[in-house]
């Protein structure tokens, strides 16, 4: 049944409780209610038209309402729509563990399911954690994360968080880990002299710490949520370098990163590297609907084998851990990147965009440009020679994405960062608007500043 639409706003405001949300501000502003989506195009309750540009947060690869997806999502709906992993099994998540394995980087040949990013990163914690228990080294059990990094919103997933807007409440709850820096070139104090300062730092510390380390935690070639924050080539191999050499497990979050968002199916493979925890979300199912997969090596898994009463097992689970209808599109989103090789479509966009973004460049707020494949954050600031800010009241970032929606195109910003992050099957064409809507509405966001 349909519902008026000043009826829905009522309720909204009466009863919706939105994520990341200033609720008071928020209620006051106009509530663009979504209805329907096809292909990288999202339609709200007025027929109004806009270019998905963020792929509905991080998530979305192969458009809305693709119909093999759909078909996959019915299919499975005619044998069932749940049924658990505890203790029993089904063919979606047999069949996808199998695909899963095949498709990463090498070694990770364990997939445990679970449905969202954060749990996805909790049991890489909680394995980790156990693992070395389980191996009679107890005493490791500290987590070394980068300054900015985000992991999910769950406690664990906190924990290794670092962006004291979002985290810092939390401080009281969570367990202490290790820190290294960031490499945010762009604010680095060592811009002009830099020796990758902060890669010393990190080596440093897994050094100093490797005997209290379970594992070091970081999103592979590009942190997303700190604001778009790329590594520089090698890094990746460094930091696999310095756990390996010091014994210490290596996490790579790929939540946001993996299924063809840096231009590869997963960041690690622009610098061979493999982890010993891989973590899997948003796109795993194409941005349809809910799972999450921790992959783990084989030595990992051994590590948890045992007679019952040992108590290795890993005592954790969760209800819709790998539910069949995600894992059904999951296996069907894998398809399409095999029969379109859209892996190898991806080039030819990202240098559109990368064209479309030098272009800006020269926009006296537009601060820095980072980007990773289709993974874009474009810094704003206030003062372009000084890199001042623009101050956190003035929510330039908000106003630019008020202005994009406007102008056809929803985007959500990482404070005044805007980020581009469209499906990956957007065509160059589509590109060229989002890239032109983009810049106009930056000019908007930032007139008269
Ligand atoms: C790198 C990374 N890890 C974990 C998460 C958490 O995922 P979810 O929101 O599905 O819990 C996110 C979400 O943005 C993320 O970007």
């Amino acid at each position: 049944m349909a519902y008026e639409r000043d009826t829905l706003v009522r309720w909204d405001r009466d009863h919706l409780w939105h994520p990341f949300t200033q609720m008071a501000g928020f209620c006051q502003e106009e509530l663009l209610i979504i209805t329907r989506g096809e292909g990288v195009y999202l339609y709200d309750s007025e027929g109004r038209r806009y270019l998905d540009g963020v792929s509905s947060l991080w998530a979305n690869l192969h458009g809305h309402r693709r119909p093999e997806l759909d078909r996959a999502l019915i299919a499975q709906l005619e044998q069932v729509a749940h049924s658990t992993l505890l203790g029993l099994a089904h063919p979606p998540a047999i069949l996808l563990a199998r695909r899963l394995a095949e498709i990463a980087p090498a070694g990770l040949t364990r997939v445990f399911f679970s449905d969202n990013g954060s749990t996805a990163v909790e049991a890489a914690l909680k394995l980790a954690f156990q693992y070395w228990r389980n191996k009679g080294q107890p005493q490791r059990q500290r987590f070394l994360k980068l300054s900015g990094a985000y992991h999910g919103d769950t406690l664990g997933a906190v924990a290794v968080g670092g962006i004291p807007l979002f985290h810092e409440t939390y401080r009281p709850l969570l367990f202490e880990t290790l820190e290294a820096p960031a490499t945010y070139c762009y604010r680095c104090l060592h811009l002009k002299d830099c020796q990758t300062q902060c890669l010393t730092r990190l080596e440093e510390l897994v050094a100093a710490h490797h005997q209290e380390l379970a594992a070091v935690i970081l999103e592979p070639l590009m942190q997303g949520a700190a604001g778009m924050i790329p590594q520089p080539p090698g890094y990746l191999t460094k930091v696999r370098e310095a756990t390996r050499r010091h014994g210490v497990l290596l996490i790579a979050d790929e939540v946001a990163v993996g299924f063809g968002r840096t231009g590869k199916m997963f960041a690690c493979e622009h610098e061979q590297v493999s982890p010993d925890l891989l973590c899997l979300a948003k796109g795993l199912t194409g941005g349809y609907l809910p799972l999450a997969a921790t992959l783990a090596t084989d030595e990992i898994y051994q590590g948890f084998l045992g007679e019952y009463q040992e108590f290795k097992t890993f005592f954790h689970g969760h209800t819709y851990s790998g539910n069949p209808l995600a894992a059904a599109v999951a296996l069907a989103s894998l398809d399409i990147f095999q029969k379109e090789r859209l892996l190898e479509e991806l080039p030819g966009k990202i240098e559109l965009l990368s064209t479309r973004l030098a272009e800006m460049a020269a926009h006296p707020h537009i601060g820095d440009i980072r980007q990773r494949g289709l993974m874009v954050g474009i810094e704003l600031v206030q003062d372009k020679n000084t890199r001042e800010p623009f101050p956190p009241a003035r929510r330039t970032g908000h106003r630019v994405i008020l202005a994009a929606r406007q102008l056809g195109a929803i985007l959500r910003p990482l404070g005044d960062t805007i980020v581009l992050m469209p499906p990956l099957c957007i065509s160059l064409e589509e590109l060229d608007t989002l890239a032109a809507i983009t810049l106009e509405a930056i000019r908007r966001g930032t007139a008269a500043a």
